[in-house]
């Protein structure tokens, strides 16, 4: 039997004095496509760089396909280049990531590492440039791109390397809403790839199409846990853990008042001339 791609077992983490996981216990099966979910500070970038391999369990363990991912562990060269090669992570903020003088190189520094012939690389650069439309860019330097073109170059030097985990923290944010769709797109896409996808995320809006699970967390610990149906419809728990908004507003009726709402194109409220009622927050670039 396959082991899962990662298994923490009550898993804690701290930096000094901030407590940012509290003892998490959770699955990730191989294939399954993940959205964490959680407000600013709930640990989602900590647990990320957890299952990449940055930060190590202090309290409880992580297991990784099968294994103890420790720092022990990775201090072999072999595991770590082994570990490297089957799992990639996109930073939230890219400039954590990008450190080429050009995104051309930024896009060839994995595929040169891993030994790729020459040609495939160049039409492997060529395809991703393309499909985040950033082709123009090839020749600039990446920190002196704009915030969305850099998270485009980090998510291309991520996805070139087809790692058979992908931990996407924040993939859409700073995108305009063409790359947003694309991104969006590709892990539509990813569906039936046999990849496993851990996609952070705030955005309500897209969790039914990036994920077939979702974890919730909240101060660092897993508050809920299922599929998006189940997590979308459960309007108590996501207004709990501030993953839902409100915020006054007026209806055709000249009523004003403040109810977690769904925001279409156009600002229309369904169901608002009678009053009240509850809608996911749906965010979208009008509101
Ligand atoms: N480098 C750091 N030093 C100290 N505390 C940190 C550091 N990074 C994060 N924290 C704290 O750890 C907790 C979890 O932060 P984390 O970045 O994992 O949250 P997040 O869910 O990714 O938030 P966001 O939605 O804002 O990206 C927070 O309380 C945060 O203040
Ligand atoms: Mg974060």
């Amino acid at each position: 039997m396959t082991p899962p791609v990662f298994e923490l077992q009550d898993l804690s983490y701290h930096y000094q004095q901030q407590q940012a996981l509290d003892s998490l216990s959770l699955r990730i099966e191989a294939g399954c496509r993940v959205a964490l979910l959680g407000a600013n500070g709930s640990g989602k970038s900590t647990l990320l760089r957890l299952l990449n391999g940055l930060y190590f369990a202090q309290q409880g363990r992580l297991l990784a396909f099968g294994e103890e991912l420790s720092e022990a562990a990775l201090a072999e060269d072999e595991r770590h280049y082994a570990f490297r090669r089957r799992v990639g992570l996109v930073f939230q903020n890219p400039d954590v990531q990008l450190f080429n003088p050009t995104v051309f190189d930024e896009l060839a520094f994995g595929p040169l590492q891993l030994g790729w012939p020459p040609a495939t690389i160049r039409s492997a650069i060529a395809d991703m440039l393309q499909r985040f439309g950033i082709s123009h860019l090839q020749d600039r330097a990446p920190h002196r791109l704009s915030g969305g073109e850099r998270k485009r170059v980090a998510l291309a030097s991520v996805l070139i390397m087809q790692p058979e985990v992908l931990l996407l923290d924040e993939p859409t944010a700073a995108l305009d809403p063409h790359s947003q769709g694309e991104v969006i797109r590709f892990l539509l896409d990813s569906k039936d790839s046999g990849r496993t996808i851990i996609t952070a995320t705030h955005d309500l809006d897209s969790v039914a199409d990036i994920a077939d699970h979702v974890f919730v967390l909240a101060a660092g610990r897993l508050v809920a846990s299922g599929s998006p149906a189940e997590i979308l419809a459960d309007h108590a728990l996501l207004q709990r853990t501030h993953l839902l908004h409100a915020h006054p507003h007026r209806h055709a009726d000249g009523v004003v008042h403040s109810h977690p709402h769904q925001h279409g194109h156009g600002h229309q409220h369904a169901g608002a001339v009678s009053g009240y009622r509850y809608y996911p927050v749906r965010r979208k670039p009008s509101s």
